[in-house]
């Protein structure tokens, strides 16, 4: 049976996160591990917050707090908001925090440097003298080399995205002061990407099974890569900084220098499953899942970090070699990277305003209703975006009215007309038209899942339940039971059955998706329709498989409003507020 290693990138200790970075890298890898947990597979789901780098020093040295205070506050505050989401992380670590994550990134550091795929270079850095400090990445802006724009950082443009080097800026300010650096020589260690490219990176990229396995590449995700492939550059892995990893002190000249952001965050991964297993008292067993044959290591990301996952981190863990351990690390089995979520139209900014504040939507808004939207509108091939009536609109139409609707009517009548036990069926409506495409579409809802098919999941969800009201409707329970025919009551029976069955079968494969939800129906279904704990919990699945006939004389429970309906003045409220950020 394989391990499933799941990861989430690591948001950046910098700020709150918003639902643009749930809907691209947290809640496709949640939905994900649930789903695989519940078929009984191996699943371990890592994360933590990325705890280095410039923009983090930048802000704390603004803010005038302490990087550590900095981080911290951080830390804790974007875990909340995954708690709000119900995002379900194994281990939720910190490259600050983690008692294994700067030995391990030195380590990865020391194995490239002995191996031959980290050489050093001197090189002119721009240097600060009001400060006497060098400038690393966004500490100096200039104009971009490439495209012109003025407010082009020393790392990267955010105009064009391209990957800047600083010292090709033209026209630069020092981000902290506005005075003009100088160029100054200074030595810093370079990753040489073209040799790990020959070394195995190319060949595993495009399919050498005998590397390592891999699933198909999004088309997202390989345009970018193959492109980058044609003409992959040694990148810099150190910096000049005061806060992060500390270059291996036996190195000369490494005072006063760190691993750069980017190399150590992905480690940063492994470091929290070697701290997972530690907590779990089986410390090795971090091996297990980095090491092992039967590893299937799946990065869930946003656009912008393709080239560290499909490119960088691979060469970074195929140049360890067989040095730890006598054996070689996984490379990702798939990198399901999404396109950018934005916001009515505009990309998310906090700082402007134009955000979602997820404190006060979870006072109104349940977080089922913001997973379900969000999977429906995910940015999987294209950039989308949440907008407050398209999110009005899948509770209301979709959540309530097909979804909890049904469960609501079918408990109720049951309660009503068979004192909400299940009535005895003769199962005579295994050939139903109506049951056959729910059954077409809750077959599907797994396979689309695996497949990194959140928003057809979401979709199939539905399409199950439009089938299932349409049989609610075409049988009509409440005018058979009525009848003096022996025939009709048989039949209003038979349907009561197969509507209790399709709704625990709903119960399980709505569970990924809309987890608070799903408990909730299975209570309203009641004790004695129960899942078996730790087994497969989801079930046989496929083409033609419908639910088992259940045992009649179990009881039911007590019908719940599972979907609140939101009111338009509610919507109304948020869009005016956002409105008004717009014309301040
Ligand atoms: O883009 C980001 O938010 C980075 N902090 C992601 C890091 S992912 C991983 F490599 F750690
Ligand atoms: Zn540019």
């Amino acid at each position: 049976m394989p391990r499933h290693l799941i990861t989430s990138a690591l948001p950046y200790a910098n700020g709150p996160i918003h639902f643009g970075h749930v809907a691209g890298a947290y809640l496709p890898a949640d939905v994900y591990a649930r789903y695989l947990r519940m078929k009984g597979e191996q699943v371990l789901y890592v994360c933590g917050s990325d705890e280095h780098g410039v923009a983090i020093t930048l802000k704390a040295e603004q803010q005038g707090v302490s990087y550590r205070d900095y981080v911290d506050r951080w830390h804790g505050e974007i875990k909340q908001l995954f708690d709000q989401f119900g995002i379900s992380f194994d281990i939720w670590s910190g490259t600050a925090r983690c008692p294994h994550h700067a030995e391990a990134s030195r380590r990865f550091f020391r194995v490239l440097l002995e191996r031959g795929f980290v050489f050093e270079r001197s090189e002119a850095q721009w240097y600060a003298e009001s400060m006497q400090r060098f400038l690393p990445d966004r500490y100096v802006e200039g104009i971009c080399p490439q495209c012109g724009f003025e407010k082009a950082r020393g790392d990267e443009c955010p105009k064009c995205g391209t990957w800047v080097d600083a010292q090709q800026l033209t026209a630069p300010t020092c981000t902290l002061d506005g005075s003009t650096p100088i160029l100054k020589q200074t030595k810093h260690w370079y990753l040489d990407l073209p040799k790990l490219q020959e070394e195995g990176l190319q060949d595993w990229y495009q399919g050498d099974d005998s590397i390592r396995p891999h699933g198909p590449w999004k088309p997202n995700v390989d345009g970018y890569v193959k492109a980058m492939l044609k003409d992959l550059q040694a990148r810099p892995i150190t910096r000049d900084l005061p806060w992060g990893v500390p270059v291996p002190e036996e190195l000369e000249g490494s005072a006063g220098k760190v691993l750069y952001v980017w190399f150590d965050a992905p480690i940063g991964y492994i470091s929290a499953t070697m701290e997972w297993a530690e907590q779990k008292g089986a410390p090795d067993s971090w091996q297990d899942w980095w090491q092992g044959d039967d590893t299937q290591l799946v990065h869930f990301i946003g656009k912008d970090n393709i080239a560290f996952h499909v490119v960088v981190f691979p060469s970074m863990l195929l140049g360890q070699g067989k040095e730890w351990n006598d054996k070689s690390f996984v490379l990702p089995h798939n990198v399901p990277a999404n396109e950018f979520y934005n916001l009515q139209g505009r990309k998310f900014n906090t700082s402007s305003g134009w955000y979602i504040d997820t404190e006060s939507f979870f006072q109104s808004y349940s977080p089922d209703s913001a997973r379900f939207y969000l999977l429906l509108s995910a940015p999987e091939t294209a950039d989308a975006e949440f907008t407050w009536e398209g999110f009005q609109n899948a509770n209301n139409s979709l959540l309530a009215d097909k979804l909890g609707n049904f469960a609501s009517r079918v408990i109720k009548f049951n309660a009503k007309r068979f004192d909400g036990v299940v009535p005895e069926s003769s199962g005579a409506l295994d050939d139903d038209p109506q049951l056959a495409l729910a059954d077409a579409a809750f077959a599907q809802i797994g396979d689309r899942i695996s497949k990194f098919e959140f928003k057809a999941a979401a979709k199939e969800l539905m399409a199950a339940c439009d089938a299932l009201n349409q049989f609610f409707d075409a049988m009509a329970p409440w005018k058979l039971i009525k009848s003096d025919d022996e025939e009709d009551q048989i039949q209003c029976r038979n349907s009561l059955e197969r509507c209790l069955a399709y709704l625990e079968l709903l119960s399980r494969r709505m569970a990924p998706i809309c987890p608070d939800a799903a408990a909730n129906l299975r209570e309203m279904l009641g004790g004695a329709i129960a899942v078996p704990e730790n087994a497969n919990q989801w079930g046989a699945e496929g083409v033609g498989v419908s639910p088992a006939r259940l045992a009649a004389g179990l009881a039911t429970g007590v019908a719940q409003v599972m979907f609140q309906k939101i009111d338009n003045d509610a919507i109304e409220a948020e869009v005016n507020r956002l409105e008004s950020v717009v014309s301040e």
